[in-house]
């Protein structure tokens, strides 16, 4: 399973429901990484879209507590268990976590590649992201060049899960 997100230098990830910034070109990323693919996403980010409804060209699986919630055409699945037997249905690869805050706590253990947008700025921010280069297991397998947008300075960063066949081969 997949993620991805964009974090700033603090791994920061959004402000009152909002993302820090738009950046044009990440955005153009995104949709290309995961049109055709699965996403899924807490019922606050669903609502962070521009009109809260779902991404068009994905399947869209949104996890509320609340059982009467419309989604608007996406899937509302409500736990985790009953969101990791859905997600059974799809390859492991075409499925990717797309936030928020909770969301991505809850899921990272079950991801092992995740496609980080980092944004060279610290901003003012509300939700968080867990700091993947503290985490052991998590490396960076591929950095894209120093991209910029006006006087922002961002990379493209692949970060995978160090599989247990190398974990046990260290000693
Ligand atoms: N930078 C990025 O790449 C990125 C990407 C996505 C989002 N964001 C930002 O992240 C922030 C939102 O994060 P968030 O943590 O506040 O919201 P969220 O994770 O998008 O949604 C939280 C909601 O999801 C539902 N939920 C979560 N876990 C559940 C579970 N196990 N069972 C049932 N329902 C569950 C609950 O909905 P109910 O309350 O309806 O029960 C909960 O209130 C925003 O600022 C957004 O812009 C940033």
């Amino acid at each position: 399973m997949n993620l991805i997100v964009a974090v700033d230098k603090n791994w920061a990830i959004g402000k009152d429901n909002r993302l820090l910034v738009q950046i044009p070109a990440d955005m153009k990323s995104f949709r290309k990484q995961t049109v055709g693919k699965v996403i899924v996403m807490g019922r606050r980010t669903l609502e962070s879209f521009p009109g809260g409804v779902p991404l068009r060209d994905r399947q869209n699986i949104v996890l509320t507590k609340q059982e009467k919630y419309q989604g608007k055409g996406a899937l509302m699945v409500h736990s985790l268990e009953a969101l990791l037997e859905e997600l059974k249905k799809y390859p492991s690869e075409d499925i990717y976590v797309i936030g928020g805050d909770s969301v991505y706590k809850q899921l990272l253990s079950y991801c092992d590649t995740a496609y980080v947008t980092k944004i060279d700025f610290a901003y003012e921010a509300d939700a968080y992201f867990p700091n993947l280069d503290a985490l052991p297991e998590w490396e960076i397998t591929e950095e894209s060049e120093e991209q910029t947008y006006f006087d922002l300075e961002y990379y493209f960063l692949k970060y995978e899960k160090k599989s247990v066949r190398e974990k046990t081969a260290d000693f």
